[in-house]
C-alpha cells in the first residue's frame, strides 16, 4: 500500500520560474504573488512525501508538435530539465522512480488508459516552474524523485474533464495498490484563466477561477462535467489546462482538507492560483 498524503494544484507560468532565478520575487510587482505561496511552502517542507506525480502539459519543447499524446507517463530514471530557447533553468534535474511509473503504466493500462511511454524526456516550465513554487531554494536536487505524467492540453482535441477525473480516480487506486513507494504527493498544474493568443488575447476571468477554486476542493463532479468548449469560453484558450488539477483531484479522498489557496492576478498574462490539500484521512497536525 502506498498512500497520497497530499495535493498541490499551481500555475506554471513561465515568469514565476525566471523572477525566482533572477532574485526578483521581493520586486513590488512579484511580492504579492510569492507571499501567497508562503503558507503553502511551509506546510509542504515539513511533509516531503517518498514520491511525487507531477501532472503537466509540455509546450512543445520536450516533445515535438507533430507527435502530441493525449496521456503520457515518464518511466525514466533522469530527466533533464529543457532548453526552452533562453538556455536551462538553474534548477535540478529530475530524478525519476520508474519502479513506481512501470507500476502505473500498468495499472492504468488495465483500467482502460492507454498510455504513451515516455523513456527519456526533458521537462520544461510547465513541470519546473510548480517544483519551484513547492521547493524555491532545491539545492542540489529536488525534495524526492518525481513522475511526470503528460496531458494535451495545446491542441485539439484535448481530452474531456471527464476523462481527466476518471485518470485521476484510476491513479489513485493505482497508487493505493503500489507496495513500494509509502507516502505520495500530487501535483496538478497550469492555469489558471488565460489567454496568450489572438482577439481575446490577455483574457482572464477571476469569477470562473474563483468558483473553481472553491469546486476543485469541494464539488469536482461539477467541474468534471463541463465541456472543452465551457473551459475555453470561461478559462480562456490556455485556460484549458485546468483540466490537469481534475487529474490531481481524482486521485484524492472524495473529503479532502483544504490547507491553503492563494490567487494573483497578473503573473505575466495569466492568472496564476494555487490550491493544496491534505489528503491524510487521520490527520491531526
Ligand atoms: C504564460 C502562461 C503559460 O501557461 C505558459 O505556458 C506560457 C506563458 C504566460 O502567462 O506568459
Ligand atoms: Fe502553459
Amino acid at each position: 500500500m502506498s498512500e497520497v498524503i497530499w495535493g498541490l494544484a499551481t500555475s506554471h507560468v513561465p515568469s514565476i520560474g525566471a523572477a525566482m532565478d533572477r532574485g526578483r520575487t521581493a520586486d513590488p510587482g512579484w511580492a504579492p504573488l510569492f507571499e501567497g505561496y508562503e503558507p503553502a511552502r511551509a506546510w509542504l517542507a515539513r511533509r516531503t512525501p517518498d514520491v511525487a506525480i507531477l501532472i503537466y502539459n509540455d509546450h512543445a519543447n520536450g516533445v515535438d508538435l507533430d507527435i502530441v499524446p493525449t496521456f503520457a507517463l515518464g518511466t525514466a530514471e533522469r530527466y533533464r530539465v529543457a532548453d526552452e530557447g533562453f538556455g536551462r533553468r538553474p534548477v535540478p534535474d529530475v530524478v525519476g522512480a520508474p519502479d513506481l511509473s512501470f507500476h502505473l503504466v500498468q495499472q492504468l493500462m488495465d483500467e482502460g488508459f492507454d498510455l504513451t511511454v515516455f523513456q527519456e524526456l526533458d521537462v520544461d516550465h510547465g513541470f519546473t516552474v510548480p517544483l519551484s513554487v513547492w521547493t524555491p531554494n532545491p539545492g542540489d536536487a529536488w525534495p524526492c524523485p518525481v513522475i511526470p505524467l503528460l496531458v494535451n492540453v495545446i491542441r485539439y482535441p484535448q481530452p474531456t474533464a471527464a476523462r481527466c477525473y476518471a485518470l485521476g480516480q484510476a491513479l489513485g487506486r493505482a497508487i493505493a495498490s503500489f507496495q513500494g513507494a509509502g507516502t505520495v504527493g500530487i501535483l496538478g498544474t497550469g492555469g489558471m484563466s488565460h489567454q496568450l493568443a489572438g482577439a481575446r488575447a490577455g483574457f482572464v476571468n477571476p469569477e470562473f477561477d474563483h468558483m473553481f477554486l472553491d469546486a476543485i476542493a469541494n464539488d469536482p463532479e461539477k467541474l468534471a462535467a463541463l465541456s472543452r468548449e465551457d473551459y475555453i469560453r470561461e478559462a480562456g484558450s490556455e485556460g484549458i489546462e485546468m483540466i490537469m488539477w481534475l487529474i490531481m483531484r481524482g486521485a484524492l479522498n472524495e473529503r479532502v482538507r483544504t490547507v491553503h489557496t492563494a490567487y494573483h492576478i497578473p503573473a505575466s498574462n495569466t492568472a496564476a492560483g494555487l490550491a493544496l490539500f491534505d489528503n491524510r484521512a487521520d490527520s491531526t497536525d
